[in-house]
This record gives C-alpha cells, sequence and structure tokens, in this order.
C-alpha cells in the first residue's frame, strides 16, 4: 500500500495523489487531488462514520483516506469518468479497501437519488458545487452529519451554495479549510 515516499511523507496514499497529478498533466482532466486527505481521515474518525458519500472519485485518493480514517465505515464514491474508475478501483483494490468501498460510475445527477438516506459525512469534490448536489447531499445526511464542499471558488452558483452553507438554521458551517475554499458544515 505505502511506497517509501508515502511513508517519509506521513501520508499512505501520497503515492496515489502523486499518481493523480501525473495522469491529470497527461490527460487534462482537471481531476486535481484534495489538498491534504488525512483532514477528511480525521473528521470521519471523529464523526465514528459509518456512511460515507463522495462525490468526484478521481483514481481513488479521498476514498482511500476516509475508510482509513474511518475503520467501520462504509463508502459510497462517484465519478463519471470510465478512466478514473478503473484507475481508482486498481489503487483501492491494492491499498486493501475493496470490500468497504463502492464505486458507481456516473454522473453525480443520476447516482445521487439511488442512494438511502442515512450518511455521516457528505464529500463534494466534484469541479462546480451546484445547489442541486447541496440538495441531494442535505437529503442523504443524518442530522448532525457533516458536509465538506470544495471548490467553493468555482462555477456559478457557488455564492449561491455558500450563501445556503450559512443559513444558521439549516447548517452549522466554518470556511476556515483551503483559504475558504472548502467548507465543514455540520447538518442541523
Ligand atoms: C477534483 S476531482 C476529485 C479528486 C478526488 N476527490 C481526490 O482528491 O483525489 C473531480 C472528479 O469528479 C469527477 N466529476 C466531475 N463532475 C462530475 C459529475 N457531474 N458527475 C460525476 N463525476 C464528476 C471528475 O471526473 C473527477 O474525477
Amino acid at each position: 500500500m505505502a511506497s517509501r515516499d508515502s511513508a517519509s511523507s506521513g501520508d499512505p496514499f501520497a503515492s496515489i495523489r502523486a499518481g493523480t497529478l501525473t495522469h491529470l498533466r497527461k490527460h487534462g482532466c482537471h481531476c486535481y487531488p484534495f489538498f491534504d486527505g488525512s483532514l477528511l481521515g480525521v473528521i470521519a474518525g471523529a464523526a465514528r462514520a459509518l456512511r460515507i458519500v463522495e462525490l468526484g472519485t478521481a483514481l481513488g485518493y479521498t476514498a482511500c483516506w476516509f475508510a482509513h480514517g474511518a475503520p467501520d465505515a462504509r463508502i459510497d464514491t462517484i465519478d463519471f469518468d470510465p478512466e478514473h474508475v478503473r484507475l481508482a478501483r486498481t489503487n483501492i483494490e491494492a491499498a486493501g479497501f475493496a470490500k468497504r468501498v463502492t464505486l458507481h460510475e456516473g454522473a453525480f445527477d443520476d447516482v445521487l437519488p439511488k442512494l438511502k438516506p442515512g450518511y455521516d459525512v457528505g464529500f463534494f469534490d466534484g469541479f462546480d458545487p451546484t445547489l442541486r448536489n447541496l440538495k441531494e447531499l442535505r437529503t442523504l445526511l443524518r442530522p448532525g452529519g457533516v458536509l465538506i464542499t470544495t471548490n467553493l471558488n468555482f462555477g456559478s452558483e457557488a455564492r449561491s451554495y455558500r450563501e445556503r452553507l450559512s443559513d444558521s438554521k439549516q447548517w452549522r458551517t466554518t470556511f476556515a479549510a483551503e483559504d475558504g475554499r472548502t467548507a465543514i458544515s455540520i447538518k442541523i
């Protein structure tokens, strides 16, 4: 699972992260990996998560961190790029998480309505967050569940998305991560 490089960096999945950067440079597919998977692992572990839903698998870096940080959790992760799903499957299997991580190949809007509510943690890491994504993630999360949203500086709906997360009747939110580009919210 861990290469010598990843062991020295303290990130057991650093080789998947590095592989994702190599892949995107070759293919220009903009699948930038999250800046530090350990934040996700710690949040999922602190929440004692049993069910996690992830939007944007890329090559499996963050799915592996969720599985590592929350050892009792099952993770549903979604991506519409068949090559990403293929590479992620290989990486997730090699990391030993194949039994707990389900890869759904398809668009977020098609897959999310098919999932059963009651998730402890939701993670949006697609290209640009939409209000539809937010509505569906809110439906899927249990009260008290944690939503992590990246890329809040991208897309035409990011501003409205931030405003919704700032509604204290619905969410308790901090924009502390990644200079405010990533929000961490609790569903009220
Ligand atoms: C930023 S990357 C995810 C990075 C990954 N979480 C990590 O840290 O390694 C975004 C991924 O979302 C996928 N994606 C973007 N929009 C999507 C959509 N509407 N439906 C399904 N997958 C989508 C892309 O194919 C890409 O692999």
